[in-house]
C-alpha cells in the first residue's frame, strides 16, 4: 500500500528528504540488528577475579564492592565448578593475607603452603577444567603494600624481580596455568619465563600486566585484599602514568620480546583507547581488566537507581570486544555468564 503510512506522517511535515543512504534501516527490527552486529560478547571472553582468606566461614562481604565476597579455600572450590560449569574459562584468584604474615619483603608469597598456593591445588585438584591465572606482585603480602620491596621510599627494581620470580615459581608448582605479573617491575617477564623454563614449566603461560596505570580505580580492590590501609605513599614510580599512551607501547612491545604470550591492559573503561591501539598494532591476545573501581561505579549507580545496572554491566563489556579485547577480567563474570546462558 503506498504510500507508506510513516510517508504519509512526512507529508504532513513537510516531505521526505530524499536521501540515499539511512542507516537506521538496518536498525529498523530486532533481527536486522542482530544480522548486522559487528562485536559479540560470549562467555569465552571472560575471566573472573575472586578474593580468598583463610577462614572458617565461607564467605564475608567486600564493603566497597557489593555483590562481591572473599571465599574461603573451600568455597572458592565450590564457586570455580560453579564458574566452570556455566563455561567462565578461567579464573584470577587475589589473596586477603593475615596482616600477622605481612612483613616488608614479602617473604609469605614465597611458602608454598601460603594461602594462594593452597587454594590453586585445591582448584585443581576439584575443577582440572578451569584455568587458574595467578598475580606475580607482592602487594598482598608486604608490611607496606607495595609490589616490590623497598630501600627507604624506593621501590627496588631488581630485588624485587629475583622475588617475584620465586613467587612465580611457587605458584607454578601449584598448578597455576598462568602467571600474571602486575608488579610493572622492568624486566620481570623475561625473569620469570627463564626461571619457569629452567625448572620444567615451560607450558605455564604468561598474562603480562603490561600496561598498568596508576590508577585511582583499584580503591575497592584494596580494601578487597585489606592493602588500602597500609599502603604508604602510591605507585606512581612504577605504574604508568595516565596521560601516556605510546608508553604503553613499549611497555607491550618490552613484555612480548621477554616472553609474555598475552598481554593486558588495566584499569578497562578509561584506557579503552589503549585497548584498541595494543591490539590494532600487536595482533596478539589482548585482554582488558575492568577493575574494582569500575565495578564498584556501575553498581554503586545501579543501587542508588540511577542507571540499570544489568544493562550497563552487559554494554561495558561489549565495549571492551568493540575495542578488539580477546577476553575481560571482570567481577560480574558469573552474573553475565548466567545471563548469557539465559539467552542474553
Ligand atoms: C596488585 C594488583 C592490583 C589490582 C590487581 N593486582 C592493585 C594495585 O596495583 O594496587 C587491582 C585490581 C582491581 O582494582 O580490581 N598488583
Amino acid at each position: 500500500p503506498f504510500p507508506a503510512p510513516q510517508a504519509r506522517q512526512d507529508e504532513a511535515f513537510g516531505g521526505s528528504l530524499g536521501l540515499t543512504r539511512r542507516l537506521r534501516r538496518n536498525r529498523k527490527a530486532d533481527w536486522s540488528r542482530r544480522l548486522v552486529r559487528e562485536s559479540v560478547l560470549t562467555t569465552d571472553d571472560l575471566i573472573w577475579p575472586l578474593f580468598l582468606m583463610d577462614s572458617s566461614q565461607a564467605r564475608t562481604p567486600v564493603a566497597w564492592m557489593p555483590g562481591v565476597d572473599r571465599l574461603n579455600i573451600d568455597e572458592a572450590v565450590r564457586q570455580s565448578a560453579h564458574a566452570a560449569a556455566l563455561g567462565i574459562p578461567a579464573i584470577a584468584p587475589f589473596p586477603f593475607v593475615e596482616k600477622s604474615l605481612r612483613d616488608p619483603t614479602g617473604s609469605e608469597a614465597l611458602n608454598a603452603r601460603n594461602l594462594m598456593c593452597r587454594a590453586v591445588r585445591a582448584i585443581k585438584a576439584e575443577v582440572p577444567q578451569i584455568g587458574i591465572i595467578c598475580d606475580a606482585a607482592l602487594d598482598p603480602y608486604t608490611s607496606h603494600g607495595h609490589d616490590g620491596v623497598m630501600d627507604g621510599e624506593t621501590v627496588l627494581n631488581d630485588a624485587s624481580v629475583h622475588i617475584l620470580t620465586q613467587q612465580a615459581l611457587a605458584l607454578a608448582d601449584a598448578g597455576a596455568d598462568v602467571i600474571a605479573p602486575s608488579d610493572m617491575m622492568d624486566g620481570r617477564v623475561g625473569a620469570i619465563r627463564a626461571a619457569l623454563d629452567a625448572n620444567g614449566f615451560e607450558m605455564t603461560q604468561i598474562m603480562a600486566y603490561a600496561a598498568k596505570y596508576a590508577s585511582a580505580f583499584y580503591g575497592p580492590f584494596r580494601d578487597a585484599i585489606g592493602t588500602n590501609a597500609t599502603l604508604i605513599g602510591d605507585k606512581r614510580t612504577y605504574q604508568m602514568d595516565p596521560a601516556n599512551s605510546d608508553e604503553a607501547i613499549a611497555e607491550v612491545a618490552l613484555d612480548l620480546d621477554e616472553g609474555a604470550d598475552m598481554v593486558m591492559i588495566k584499569p578497562g573503561l578509561p584506557y579503552l583507547d589503549i585497548v584498541a591501539r595494543v591490539k590494532d598494532q600487536f595482533r596478539v591476545p589482548t585482554f582488558a581488566y575492568q577493575v574494582s573501581g569500575e565495578y564498584a561505579m556501575i553498581v554503586a549507580a545501579a543501587q542508588n537507581g540511577w542507571l540499570d545496572g544489568d544493562k550497563a554491566m552487559m554494554e561495558s563489556l561489549m565495549a571492551f570486544k568493540r575495542a578488539g579485547a580477546d577476553g575481560v577480567l571482570t567481577y560480574f563474570a558469573p552474573k553475565v555468564a548466567e545471563r548469557l546462558k539465559a539467552g542474553g
